[in-house]
């Protein structure tokens, strides 16, 4: 529209869509480390966007963290959405409640008028722990559905600032600085060529299965993410990104 040409944030779509090779893009005016309405702003984009794309039926993956959390605060009834499932993509990984997938997809189903499963396991899970709930028949129900999802929703955040909010060990905190990790989504560290040079272990999508999902929806902003998110999309499927014009204007300086 007007507004949007009018602050050149057109021109910044179609630039940053060319340097990280994306399908879709879309870019909100402002700085989301500064101001939470800019977040807000990426989370209406996000479900105008997926009210366009939703059919009946469907099931939506959804991670954790405040952008995903803004993005349930702006959802709403989703027409064409009826009967839609939203679905944690993976289980736990240490947040805070009103940050974990769990909460976020019991609000997303609630505004949009869908249903939802929880996926209630710790994490990260030894790999004993892992082997015995994966076969428990209430676990394993809700992960072939996660693992059948056309739609995912993601956020992606700096690696530091993940391994700290995640208090993880500081043995394996010096193993992320050492592999030089830069970005992180779905549980997974990457370093500045989108390699993965750490995984949590937990039950849930795992990277390969991302391959085969119908539309993958990132969402992330800020200044702050600019390394993080030109980091992710070296290697991590790209559907559609939403984010803002400082993360922006910031990868584009790369
Ligand atoms: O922990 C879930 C998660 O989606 C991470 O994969 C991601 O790095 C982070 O949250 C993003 O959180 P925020 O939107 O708060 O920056």
């Amino acid at each position: 529209d007007f507004m949007h040409e009018a602050m050149g944030l057109s021109v910044l779509e179609r630039q940053l869509k060319e340097k990280l090779q994306l399908n879709a893009i879309m870019v909100v005016p402002g700085n989301s480390d500064s101001h939470d309405w800019v977040k807000q702003e990426m989370g209406k984009a996000c479900v105008t966007y997926l009210k366009k794309r939703i059919k009946s039926a469907q099931t939506v993956a959804v991670t954790g963290g405040t952008t995903m959390a803004a993005v349930a605060e702006m959802m709403v009834p989703l027409d064409d959405g009826a009967d839609c499932l939203f679905i944690p993509a993976r289980g736990g990984i240490g947040e805070k409640e009103e940050n974990q997938a769990n909460t976020i997809v019991a609000k997303m189903a609630r505004k949009a008028r869908g249903d939802y499963r929880l996926l209630y396991v710790p994490d990260p899970l030894s790999e004993t722990a892992y082997q015995t709930i994966i076969k428990e028949p209430a676990v394993n129900e809700t992960l072939q559905r996660v693992k059948s999802a056309s739609v995912v929703l993601h956020g992606i955040g700096d690696a530091m600032t993940m391994a700290r909010r995640r208090k993880t060990p500081e043995d394996v905190t010096a193993q992320l600085k050492e592999n030089h990790a830069v970005s992180e989504a779905f549980g997974y560290y990457f370093d500045g060529n989108g390699n993965v040079v750490h995984k949590v272990r937990t039950i849930g999508i795992q990277l390969d299965d991302l391959d085969s999902v119908d539309q993958v929806i990132t969402v992330a902003g800020g200044h702050s993410k600019a390394n993080a998110i030109a980091s992710y999309f070296n290697k991590g499927k790209r559907d559609m990104l939403i984010t803002d014009e400082a993360a922006a204007e910031e990868i584009l300086k790369m």
